[in-house]
């Protein structure tokens, strides 16, 4: 019998995550059925108290909660869709990665077939979850979230987004924008140094030191792109389209790859040749905020 903290959950799909994502709610104390597509997946969670299910039909029906997590978007509708009758008055919470599009499609089909969505994206590695380094970001109905919350808390620090269920996927897409990113930048920084005799651990003290500077401006900036205006308090594009110039310049006489700069540059013209000379930075966000000139 469970306590009234203790919801029955289904996890469809036991993959690494899949897996990760049952010992957390078996560890929290909740009945937990699986289903995987290969059965044999479920012998070992059998063993620490996951109920195995013959077939995602009879899985489904076994819960209120449903917990989703395999490869794709397409995976998931392929296991669903045979057995859309069990759906009505269920939650369904899809931890798979996707986009925002796929996200909000899911919603409609699944709110057509009576149940409530969530659409979740795991910022975190199978080992992480269970722990508060699990972040697992959240969108759809508040009401939903807000009656499931203590149970998703088994998984990792949750996240609550907004009731837009392609918020997960935009969060989890701009989470990632913001690594490659930085990773990408710190590793020319490393190979400019190393040009120079340089190893990579003596230059990354000075480059997180930049890093957090650089993070430290985000907050004013953000200000300004909310309220579209960009006055260049600290430097206009034209300032720093110089120091970009120097910067492939520097680049391509140590024979290091100049690719990024290069990108950098390519877009603080464009912003100068649309009138943004004389603005601060931020008057970039016109750039990224319309498709690619070029693929
Ligand atoms: N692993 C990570 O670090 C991580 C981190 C964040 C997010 N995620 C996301 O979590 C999701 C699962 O990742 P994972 O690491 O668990 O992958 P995985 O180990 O490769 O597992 C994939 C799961 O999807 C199932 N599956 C694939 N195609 C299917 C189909 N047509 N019908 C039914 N089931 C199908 C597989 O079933 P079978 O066993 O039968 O093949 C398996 O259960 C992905 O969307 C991934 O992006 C993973």
């Amino acid at each position: 019998m469970n306590s009234p903290t203790h919801t029955d959950i289904t996890v469809l799909g036991l993959g690494l995550m899949g897996s990760a994502l049952t010992r957390a709610l078996l560890t929290a104390g909740h009945r937990v059925t699986v289903w995987n597509r290969t059965a044999a997946k479920a012998d070992q969670l059998q063993a620490h108290g996951a109920l195995p299910a013959e077939s995602v039909n009879t899985a489904v029906d076994a819960s209120p909660v449903v917990i989703a997590c395999v490869t794709d978007y397409t995976a998931l509708r392929a296991a669903l869709d045979p057995i859309t009758g069990e759906l009505d008055g269920r939650i369904l919470v899809n931890l798979t990665s996707g986009d925002s599009t796929q996200a909000r499609d899911m919603a409609s089909w699944t709110e057509k077939h009576g149940a409530s969505y969530l659409d979740g994206a795991i910022m975190a590695v199978p080992p992480a979850i269970g722990t508060t380094d699990a972040i697992i970001l959240l969108s759809g109905p508040e009401t939903t979230f807000g009656d499931h919350r203590r149970t998703l808390e088994a998984l990792g620090t949750t996240t609550y987004l907004g009731a837009d269920h392609g918020l997960s996927a935009l969060y989890d897409a701009a989470g990632l924008s913001m690594m490659w990113g930085t990773l990408n930048a710190w590793l020319h920084g490393v190979a400019l140094l190393r040009t120079a005799g340089i190893d990579a651990a003596t230059y990354t003290p000075f480059a997180a030191h930049i890093a957090q500077e650089t993070v430290g401006w985000l907050t004013d900036y953000a200000d300004q792109i909310d309220n579209n205006t960009y006055p260049a308090d600290d430097a206009t594009l034209t300032t720093h389209a110089g120091s970009m110039a120097h910067l492939i310049e520097e680049s391509e006489r140590l024979g290091v790859n100049a690719e990024l700069p290069t990108l950098f540059k390519t877009l603080a013209d464009r912003a100068i040749a649309a009138g943004h000379a004389e603005s601060g930075y931020p008057a970039l966000i016109e750039q990224f905020s319309r498709a690619s000139a070029t693929r």
